[in-house]
C-alpha cells in the first residue's frame, strides 16, 4: 500500500441499504408480500385466473405467482425492473411503460408491487391500456372485462420514520391510505369491487422476520444510526399492530 493512501470503508448499513431487495429477501425470504402463496391463489380466485387467462404479473419478482398461474392453465408472464435471477417466464420491464400491447392482457396481477412505482397514477393507467375491454376491443380470452389484481400496503396517518430506501422499499412513503389507493385505481378508469383486510398476514410477515432476524442485536451493532433505525422498526411494529400500517387486496374491473 502506498504510504498515505486511505482505504474507503463504507458502513455496513450503507452496504444493506444500497440493495433494499437483496435486504428484504434476506429478512421475509420469498415471496416478499404478506400472505404468501396461499394470498396470492386467493387473489388469482377472485381475479377468475383460470384455464387460458392472459395474465401480466408486473412486478413479479421472482416469478411464483407466474408460476402458480401457469399450472392453472394460464398463459403467464412477469414483468420485473430486477428479475429474480432464476425467473422462469419473466422479462425486464418498468410498470409505467409495459412492454405488451393495448388490450392483450385479461389480468394484470400486481402484488406489493404497483406502488413501488415512480409515478403511480401512470402505472394504473398503464395497466388500464394494456387490459382487455370488452365495450372497445373485444371480448377477451375469457370472454369479460380486463381485470387488476392488486395489493398493496397502506398507510393511515404518518408513517414510522425510517431511511428513506427502507421506508420506498417497504411502500410506506408517499399518500397511501386505503381509500386514497382506492380513488387512485378509480381514476386510471377501473371499477373497484370487494377491499379485503389482510392484517394477520402483515401480523404473520412481522412474526416472521423477526424470527428470522435478531434487529436489536444486528442494528445495536451499528452504532448510533444502527439504533435509530432500530427505533423505526419498533415504530413500524408498531404501526403495524394499531392499524396505521395495513395491507389491502382488491380485485378492479375495466369501467366501460
Ligand atoms: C415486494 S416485491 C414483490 C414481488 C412479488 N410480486 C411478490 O409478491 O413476491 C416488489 C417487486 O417489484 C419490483 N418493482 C419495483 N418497482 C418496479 C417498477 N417500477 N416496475 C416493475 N417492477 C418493479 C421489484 O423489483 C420487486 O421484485
Amino acid at each position: 500500500m502506498v504510504a498515505g493512501s486511505s482505504v474507503a470503508v463504507e458502513h455496513p448499513l450503507d452496504a444493506l441499504l444500497a440493495d433494499p431487495w437483496s435486504t428484504l429477501r434476506l429478512v421475509l425470504g420469498e415471496p416478499l408480500h404478506p400472505g404468501g402463496l396461499a394470498a396470492t391463489g386467493e387473489l388469482l380466485d377472485r381475479a377468475g385466473v383460470g384455464d387460458g387467462t392472459r395474465l401480466l404479473d408486473v412486478g413479479c419478482g421472482a416469478g411464483e405467482a407466474v408460476a402458480i398461474a401457469s399450472e392453472r392453465g394460464a398463459r403467464a408472464v412477469g414483468v420485473d425492473v430486477a428479475p429474480g435471477a432464476d425467473a422462469t417466464g419473466v422479462v425486464r420491464g418498468d410498470a409505467g411503460h409495459l412492454p405488451v400491447r393495448d388490450g392483450s392482457v385479461d389480468v394484470v396481477l400486481a402484488e406489493c408491487a404497483i406502488c413501488l412505482s415512480d409515478d403511480l397514477d401512470a402505472s394504473l393507467r398503464e395497466a388500464r391500456r394494456v387490459l382487455v375491454s370488452t365495450g372497445t376491443s373485444g371480448a377477451g380470452g375469457d370472454g369479460t372485462n380486463g381485470r387488476l389484481a392488486l395489493s398493496d400496503v397502506v398507510v393511515e396517518g404518518t408513517p414510522p420514520a425510517l431511511p428513506e430506501p427502507i421506508a420506498r422499499t417497504l411502500c410506506l412513503t408517499g399518500p397511501r391510505s386505503r381509500s386514497r389507493l382506492v380513488e387512485r385505481v378509480e381514476d386510471a378508469g377501473f371499477a373497484v369491487g370487494d377491499v379485503r383486510e389482510h392484517r394477520e398476514d402483515l401480523l404473520a410477515m412481522r412474526d416472521r422476520a423477526a424470527s428470522r432476524v435478531d434487529y436489536a442485536g444486528l442494528l445495536g451493532s451499528f452504532g448510533d444510526r444502527g439504533r435509530r433505525l432500530l427505533e423505526g422498526v419498533r415504530e413500524l411494529e408498531r404501526a403495524v399492530e394499531d392499524g396505521r400500517v395495513g395491507y389491502v387486496s382488491m380485485v378492479a374491473t375495466v369501467d366501460g
